[in-house]
């Protein structure tokens, strides 16, 4: 048995981690300064630290979680997601990313902790223009967070390879779905939500265009189940554990299968039941036509492949 440190644990793909990590017999303790996270979402025996990355005293709680029970590694989860603020406060969106991922690394550092697995994002890609995108194509954010997730990356490894951490970035492509009511995702910004709030308020979804290149001229994207997400941070962990296999590096979490905006619709419309309003808008500036993971890599370095498709991710999550 490992402990892992979750950085943004209380967050809805943290949960999730959370939940998978002691389901295959893992300890974990969360640190989050519950900006956007719910501590209703963790169980009553997990310790949570409440604070900041950007706390000054961040290496001293590190230090003393240290003293007090091993650590064996970080997954750093923790920081702000949405494309559109990210370009309303490009410097809050830097501050809390980069700088909450220096601090972290430090920090952990410090604290004597050897191993970091990094919340990454397909973000980082932007418009490559290559489909499926490999971890190997040029990085070319378009957006102030995907410019973050990126720096946050690179400092990760950076930082690794100076200070010989064990490391690996996982770039999520578009995560959906919840493996229970009170861990779905609350955010306003990603698409599965603003579906469904469609279906139960009846205000129209807005469709950002549908004269995209794309077979129904919709934009493309690569949805993987959150619960497909949080079982690759625990082959990701395996791999960290065993110091003499090769740190994995960055990889790519998604399934190579697009999915346009009218197809979730559909999916939802289809395996709810009702109907979901929706209008179509302008393009929004700055939006990837198609961005499409291929997941050959993280099946070769982990052995993970996704088992969830799109169907599970919209339907209503199960009560236990
Ligand atoms: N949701 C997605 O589709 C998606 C896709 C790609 C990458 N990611 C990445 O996954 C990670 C988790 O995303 P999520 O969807 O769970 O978001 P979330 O907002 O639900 O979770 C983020 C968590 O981090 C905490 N946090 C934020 N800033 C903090 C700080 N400075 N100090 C301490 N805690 C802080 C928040 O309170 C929250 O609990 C993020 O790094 C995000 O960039 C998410």
């Amino acid at each position: 048995m490992s402990t892992w440190l979750l950085t943004g644990g209380a967050g809805y793909i943290g949960a999730h981690v959370l939940r998978a990590l002691r389901a295959a017999g893992h300890d974990a303790v969360v640190l989050d300064d519950l900006s956007t996270g719910r501590p209703e979402r963790l169980p009553d025996d997990v310790e949570l630290l409440r604070t900041s990355l950007l706390d000054p005293d961040l290496p001293a709680v590190l230090t003393g979680l240290v003293a007090r029970r091993r650590v064996d590694g970080v997954v750093h989860l923790a920081a702000k997601k949405s494309v559109p603020e990210s370009v309303a406060m490009p410097l809050h969106y830097y501050e809390q990313n980069v700088g909450g991922t220096v601090a972290m690394l430090r920090a952990a550092t410090a604290a004597g902790i050897g191993r970091v697995l990094y919340s990454s994002s397909a973000a980082v890609y932007g418009e490559t223009g290559a489909e499926p995108v490999a971890e190997d194509q040029p990085t070319l954010p378009t957006s102030p967070y995907g410019e973050t997730k990126l720096a946050g990356e690179w400092a990760a490894r950076r930082h690794a390879e100076a200070a010989g951490l064990r490391w690996a970035a996982l770039r999520y492509f578009n995560v959906a779905g919840a493996a229970s009511p009170e861990l779905a995702d609350r955010g306003a910004t990603n698409l599965l939500p603003l579906v469904l709030r469609a279906a139960e308020t009846g205000e129209p979804l807005s469709v950002y265009g549908d004269d995209w290149p794309t077979p129904d001229g919709t934009c493309l994207r690569d949805y993987v189940h959150v619960e497909d997400l949080a079982e690759a941070h625990v082959a990701a962990a395996r791999v960290l554990l065993d110091d003499a296999a090769p740190s994995p590096g960055a990889l790519n979490v998604g399934r190579n299968e697009p999915t346009s905006v009218l197809q979730v619709v559909a999916a939802v419309e289809r395996v709810q039941g009702r109907p979901v309003p929706h209008r179509i808008a302008p393009r929004r500036p700055g939006d990837p036509a198609r961005v499409v993971a291929d997941a050959s890599r993280i099946a070769t370095v982990l052995g993970w492949r996704a088992t969830r498709g799109v169907d599970d991710m919209v339907a209503p999550p199960r009560r236990h």
